[in-house]
C-alpha cells in the first residue's frame, strides 16, 4: 500500500493502485469507526473546510472525518467572510494559509478552482467538488459502497442515470469505476448528455429501459437547476415520467441490483420516495462510507507516516486475532 498523496484534485489523476489503496485504508477504518472509536492520525493537524458553495454531506463528513482522526477542523463560510467585501479567492486562501493550517478542503462553483489554489499555495488541497468538473471523494465513496454491497467492482455494470452533462459526480465516478474494471453506461435526455456522448468513453442510451435490465448498480443523479442556464427539458414532471426511477422502472432490475444517489435528492423527480427509501437503496450507507473515505484521503494527504504506522498496528492486531489483513 502507498498511503502518501500530495493533493487530491481529480479522480482522473489517481492511478488504479492509488484508488485501491485509498479504498483499502477506508476499509481498515471501518471497524474502529463503527465501534465509536477515534484514531490518533491527525493529532496536531488543522484542516480548513473552505466551502464557497453549499453542502450538507461533504462538509459535515470532512469535519467528522477530521475529528475521528483527532485533528482540528475550521469551517469557512463564504457568506460571512470578507469575500462579501470583494476579497478574491486567492487572497482569501493565502490569508488562511498564513495561519499555518495543514490542508485546505475546497468546494467551489467554478471548475478548476482547487487546481488553481494548489498551484498558488504550498498547502495540500483536497477537491470537495468544483463546478461540473469533479467530486473525487464522492467517486471514491461510491466505489467503496459498491464493493461493500456487491464485492468486486470488476465486471459489474453501472448505469449512471440523470443530469450527466452538469455532473461532477458522474465524471469522477466514470474515472474510478473504469479504472476498477466496471462496465459503465450513462443515460439521460439528449440535452443532459454532452453533445458528443462518446467523449465520456462509456456506453450511453437516451431511455432507461434500454440499460436497466443489465444493471448491477444504478446511480441516479440530481437534476442540477443551478448549473443549467436554461431548462434542458420541458418540465420536471416530464423528466420524472420518462427518466425518473420509480416502482415500475425498478421492476426491470435484477434482484440484487442496488440504487445509489449522491444527494441531495429531488424526491419525485429523479427518484420516487419509495425507491429512495426502499430495500435496494444504499443512499445512507454512501453517507457513512463518505466519512471513512474522507478519513483515508485526509490521512494520506496530511499524515502519511502516522497512517503507515497505524496501518501496521491494525494489520498486526488483525493477524494476531487470526483474521484477514486490513
Ligand atoms: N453529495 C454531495 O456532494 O452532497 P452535498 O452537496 O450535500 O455535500
Amino acid at each position: 500500500m502507498e498511503p502518501g498523496l500530495r493533493h487530491l484534485l481529480s479522480a482522473g489523476d489517481l492511478s488504479t493502485a492509488q484508488i485501491q489503496s485509498l479504498l483499502q485504508i477506508a476499509r481498515a477504518f471501518s471497524k474502529p469507526i463503527n465501534d465509536g472509536e477515534s484514531i490518533p492520525i491527525l493529532q496536531g493537524k488543522t484542516i480548513v473546510n473552505l466551502f464557497f458553495e453549499n453542502s450538507t454531506r461533504t462538509r459535515i463528513s470532512f469535519e467528522v472525518a477530521t475529528r475521528k482522526l483527532q485533528g482540528n477542523v475550521l469551517n469557512f463560510a463564504a457568506s460571512t467572510s470578507s469575500l462579501t467585501k470583494g476579497e478574491t479567492l486567492v487572497d482569501t486562501a493565502k490569508n488562511i494559509e498564513a495561519m499555518r493550517p495543514h490542508c485546505l478542503v475546497v468546494r467551489h462553483s467554478s471548475a478548476g478552482s482547487p487546481n488553481f489554489l494548489a498551484k498558488c499555495l504550498s498547502l495540500p488541497v483536497v477537491n470537495a467538488g468544483d463546478g461540473f468538473h469533479e467530486h473525487p471523494t464522492q467517486g471514491l465513496l461510491d466505489a467503496f459502497t459498491i464493493q461493500e454491497k456487491l464485492g468486486e467492482i470488476k465486471g459489474k455494470r453501472v448505469v449512471i442515470l440523470g443530469d450527466i452533462a452538469h455532473s461532477r459526480v458522474a465524471r469522477s465516478n466514470i474515472h474510478i469505476l473504469k479504472k476498477l474494471g466496471a462496465s459503465v453506461a450513462v443515460c439521460a435526455p439528449p440535452t443532459l448528455l454532452p453533445p458528443k456522448p462518446e467523449v465520456l468513453g462509456v456506453d450511453y442510451a437516451y431511455r432507461p429501459e434500454e440499460l436497466l435490465p443489465d444493471a448491477d448498480v444504478v446511480m441516479a443523479l440530481r437534476i442540477q437547476m443551478e448549473r443549467q442556464e436554461q431548462r434542458q427539458f420541458p418540465s420536471l414532471s416530464e423528466y420524472a415520467k420518462f427518466w425518473g426511477l420509480n416502482k415500475e422502472r425498478a421492476k426491470l432490475l435484477k434482484p440484487h441490483a442496488i440504487i445509489l444517489h449522491p444527494g441531495p435528492i429531488n424526491r419525485g423527480v429523479e427518484l420516487d420516495a419509495e425507491i429512495a427509501d426502499g430495500p435496494r437503496s444504499v443512499i445512507l450507507d454512501q453517507v457513512f462510507n463518505g466519512v471513512l473515505v474522507r478519513m483515508a484521503v485526509l490521512a494520506a494527504v496530511c499524515a502519511p507516516e502516522a497512517l503507515s504506522a497505524w496501518l501496521k498496528t491494525a494489520n498486526t492486531a488483525t493477524v494476531n486475532k487470526g483474521g484477514a489483513h486490513a
